[in-house]
């Protein structure tokens, strides 16, 4: 594939598009499948494509389709420039690059720097190199304490369960036996084990890998665990830790957000910039960073760093005007302040579905109540899309689909579910195949007259949510989020004005953009009089009017602002 030209910026053109874009999360296995074997694919992405394109979104962002023993579902890399057989192909891949572009969509793509697969060529070359070899140099291996060097070299805890060590198998390498096995620091599964970023070949590896894809057309990357990568040198112990074996242990300080984590990302920065000025399109960097410190997050996406970082305290915030307001208020302050803008989440392929947390229910807990989920659901949607900056949707956020609670425990396929001996149930539950013909096999998400077997079983009530359905059912949730995405696109306050609060009785919040547009939130059981004169231009709930119905939002026009 030939590199892309070297072009004049186009004056004005798309720069900045990603401060206020709205991203469509797609998790290809779970996406649809065009060949029938019950696993997504990226054709199937791409035909689906002209439903992004009426739903409203300006763009996608696809999780990994690399080579991959799919122990974590692709976040195992074992080929950074290649595409895992069962989603197609690199050709597949282009294809739907060159459609997307063709209807307007950017393309965002996931990229896994901290970790590979157990089966990536390094790391299949440092076990049988063994130890002190420079082979096993670019990751972190170490010898374990005790007698016999049966223990861990330290107390890290992988974020999924039990410890972050993995003990090599005695004589992988060929070895004598006499020689003690080393050990190998996964900070997630055993089969995902962590680079050592103070090498020099694992960042110009990943420089190299970065400008493939950009070659190769992507809009932005997706960045995963962009805190983690440097580890604290000596590898100390975590002081704090608490010794529950089974959770992770996902802020030991030693092991995330190491000041040297910075320097990677201005040079990717500097890379995606290069490309920008070249070619005239803008590229962006978003990164998953977890912490927990509003301060610290914004250090990441300081105006030579990363475009943005997603805004987890958002989806984290509980159904509550205070706790809601204290999270959009403070992500606006500091994260805005670093020159960027917020990336708002409610949902992803990490969490439970947002109305199934809004409805009290929890994976293996059972769905909680659906109706008070759904409206809460609805009106956190008209609220995330009034706010300032960008939002990334995941799929089947806009069918409305409540998280798969009764997965059989024998289907599970989440390490999280393993590792922590069941104790935390994991990720199956938001990663179910979409639904979207009622009454096809599969609910449409394979070819009809395909074996019908999806790789994770859909249930009967997929049905009620199946796009199709949705369609021609005027006040559901795909109506919702497409006529809140086609007033984003008209409103010219929803994407340029600043937010402005209003007083409001207790129990609800309200905020202007720029002049002219009132966005309301209903947070309370009750009904109660909505504040603010106006046309309505879209409500969550239908009976909204003068009155706003319990945990419900509204988007007014007031007459001559406020
Ligand atoms: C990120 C991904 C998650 C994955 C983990 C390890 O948190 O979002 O799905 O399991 O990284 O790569």
């Amino acid at each position: 594939m030939p590199a892309e030209p070297s072009c004049p910026p186009l004056p004005g053109s798309t720069r900045d598009w990603w401060r206020n874009a709205v991203i469509y999360q797609v998790y290809v296995r779970s996406f649809a499948d065009s060949d029938g074997d019950g696993i997504g694919d990226l054709d199937g992405v791409r035909a689906r494509l002209p439903y992004l394109r009426s739903l409203g979104v300006d763009g996608l962002w696809l999780n990994p389709f690399y080579p991959s023993p799919q122990h974590d579902h692709g976040y195992d890399v074992s080929d950074y420039r290649g595409v895992q057989p069962e989603y197609g192909t690199l050709e597949s891949f282009d294809r739907l690059i060159r459609d997307a572009h063709r209807l307007d969509l950017k393309v965002i793509i996931d990229v896994v720097p901290n970790h590979c697969s157990i089966e990536h060529p390094w790391f299949v070359e440092a076990l049988a190199a063994g130890p002190g070899s420079p082979a096993r140099a670019r990751f972190h291996f170490a010898d374990g304490q005790g007698e016999y060097g049966e223990l861990p070299p330290n107390n890290w805890r992988s974020i999924f369960g039990g410890s972050a060590w993995q003990r090599v198998p005695a004589r992988s390498w060929g070895g004598e036996g006499i020689e003690r096995s080393q050990w190998y620091l996964h900070t997630f599964a055993a089969e995902q084990p962590d680079f050592n970023w103070r090498h020099p070949d694992v960042s110009s590896y990943f420089e190299d890998v970065l400008r493939y894809w950009l070659d190769r057309g992507v809009d932005g990357l997706r960045i995963d665990v962009a805190h983690g990568l440097h580890k604290a040198d000596g590898l100390p112990d975590h002081e704090h830790a608490d010794h529950d074996e089974l959770t992770g242990d996902p802020v030991n300080p030693h092991a995330w957000n190491q000041p040297e984590v910075h320097e990677v990302w201005r040079s990717w920065r500097a890379i995606a910039d290069e490309y920008t000025r070249r070619t005239g399109r803008e590229r962006v960097l978003v990164g998953e960073v977890g912490l927990l410190d509003t301060e610290q997050l914004a250090q990441y996406q300081r105006p030579d760093e990363l475009h943005q970082t997603f805004y987890f305290e958002f989806l984290r915030a509980e159904w509550d005007d205070e706790a809601l307001y204290d999270v959009i208020d403070r992500g606006l302050g500091t994260i805005a302040r670093s020159g960027s803008s917020v990336a708002w989440v409610l949902n992803n392929h990490d969490m439970p579905r947002s109305v199934t947390r809004y409805a009290g229910g929890a994976p293996g807990a059972g769905p909680g109540d659906l109706d008070l989920g759904l409206a809460r659901a609805r009106a956190a949607a008209l609220l995330m899309l009034a706010l300032p900056g960008s939002s990334y949707l995941y799929q089947g956020e806009e069918l409305g689909l409540p998280e798969v609670t009764d997965l059989p425990e024998h289907l599970l396929t989440d390490p999280m579910f393993h590792r922590s001996g069941g104790v935390r149930r994991g990720r199956d539950g938001c990663r179910v195949p979409l639904p979207w013909r009622a009454a096809h096999d599969t609910f449409g998400f394979s070819p009809n007259g395909t074996p019908g077997t999806t790789w994770l079983p859909q249930p009967d009530w997929f049905a009620e949510h199946a796009a199709d359905q949705l369609l021609v059912s005027g006040d559901s949730m795909l109506h919702l989020y497409r006529e809140a995405l086609a007033l984003r696109h008209r409103i010219p306050a929803l994407t340029s004005g600043d937010l402005r609060w209003l007083p409001t009785e207790p129990g609800v919040l309200a905020f202007t953009r720029g002049d002219g547009f009132v966005c309301v939130v209903n947070c309370l059981p009750r009904p109660v009089c909505n504040p603010v004169d106006g046309a309505l231009l879209i409500a969550s709930d239908p009976e909204a009017g003068d009155k706003l119905p319990p945990n419900s939002a509204v988007w007014i026009l007031p007459p001559d602002g406020t």
